[in-house]
């Protein structure tokens, strides 16, 4: 089976061709337009978006050596994500799928994210708890099959991504602000600095980082960094990195204790960060449990994770409509799914 995927949420174009659970190609435009603004501007994102789709494919088939004859079908992102970039790859989608006649599958981003980490890692089994962290999502799943999940934790405000990028930015870094903090960190010393560790103990699964963001934002009044009495940007950044995955693993950690899982996956943008990965690696092996990460190519936002899942999907039966009455949904957040 051979599937063409197509993934705007955000700011990230990008096309994937994969078949038989194998990934041929995966084509990721990031816009550096934002960069100047500190964040993603939704309107930029949609016209980059127009100027990169069609190339992006054309390198993703090229790359695969596909024609598209070859394909069995297209997916597509149709949701959550900002509006105008889904428009942009849908619409795009569409035209394929219409101009060809191929069926048109859409996929869920989070979804999609919730399922990567079994790209490469075709022996991990359900039941599982998948944490998914990211720039927009913070959220643990009790997930049992391809079609069939539930959220049981979600964050009640800022995003582990979110608290990343916001402490980066007060401290002067660049954007995204996970990948700088995490390489910072490496050389500072996480049990310096005691931030907030939200929510860590109240017996929930939900997640709550604004009470950090606004701990450092006052640390770094009191002791500005590289002052003679001030404090060592890398120290803040392994302080600040240790209260985010202190919180991630301990709430991972016992949902995957409660619902009695056998595998734990993590995915995400945020599930790059090498601390993250030490850590639920190491928790995990103390308690007998399977741990997978997606390789760091499927961990930021991609098409593969699209084609693999509307693959597996297709596999579990689903059957294929025509697709083409797809629409956006920019906020579509589910707290539990089941295949009928
Ligand atoms: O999944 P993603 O690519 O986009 C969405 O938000 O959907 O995630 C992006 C987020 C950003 O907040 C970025 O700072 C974070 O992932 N990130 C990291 C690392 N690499 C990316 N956070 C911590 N450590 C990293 N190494
Ligand atoms: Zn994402």
């Amino acid at each position: 089976m051979t599937i063409l995927a197509i993934e705007t949420s955000c700011d990230d174009t990008a096309a994937s061709v994969v078949r038989d659970g194998h990934v041929l190609s995966n084509i990721i435009s990031s816009q550096a337009i934002h960069d100047t603004y500190g964040g993603i501007v939704p309107e930029l994102a949609s016209r980059e978006h127009v100027k990169a789709i069609a190339p992006i494919t054309t390198v993703a088939m090229q790359q695969a050596k596909c024609s598209v004859d070859d394909l069995d079908a297209i997916a597509v992102t149709y949701g959550p994500g900002l509006a105008g970039s889904l428009v942009v790859g849908t619409q795009f989608a569409k035209g394929l799928a219409l101009r060809h006649a191929k069926p048109l599958i859409p996929i869920h981003h989070i979804e999609a994210h919730v399922y990567s980490g079994c790209m490469d890692h075709p022996d991990m089994t359900f039941p599982a708890i998948v944490l998914v962290v990211s720039g927009g999502h913070t959220s643990l799943f009790h997930v049992t099959s391809y079609d069939a999940y539930t959220v049981i934790g979600n964050t009640r405000d800022d995003a582990a991504g979110e608290a990343f990028d916001k402490v980066s930015k007060m401290l002067g870094l660049g954007y995204p602000g996970g990948p700088h903090i995490d390489r910072l960190a490496a050389s500072g010393d996480r049990a310096l600095h005691d931030f907030p560790r939200g929510l860590m103990h109240d017996g929930t699964y939900d997640f709550s980082f604004s009470g950090l963001k606004t701990a450092v934002k006052y640390f770094l009044r009191d002791h500005p960094v590289g002052t003679e009495h001030g404090s060592r940007l890398e120290d803040i950044c392994a302080s600040v990195q240790g209260a985010i995955v202190d919180v991630l693993v301990s709430k991972t950690m016992a949902a995957a204790t409660a619902h009695m899982v056998s595998s734990v996956f993590i995915a995400g943008g945020v599930s790059a960060n090498s601390e993250l990965r030490r850590r639920m690696h190491d928790a995990c092996a103390a308690k007998g449990v399977r741990f997978a990460a997606p390789d760091l190519r499927y961990s930021v936002d991609n098409a593969a994770m699209i084609g693999f899942l509307a693959e597996q999907r297709l596999r579990s039966g689903h059957t294929l409509g025509s697709g083409l009455d797809v629409s956006v949904e920019p906020n579509a957040i589910r707290s539990a799914w089941r295949r009928m």
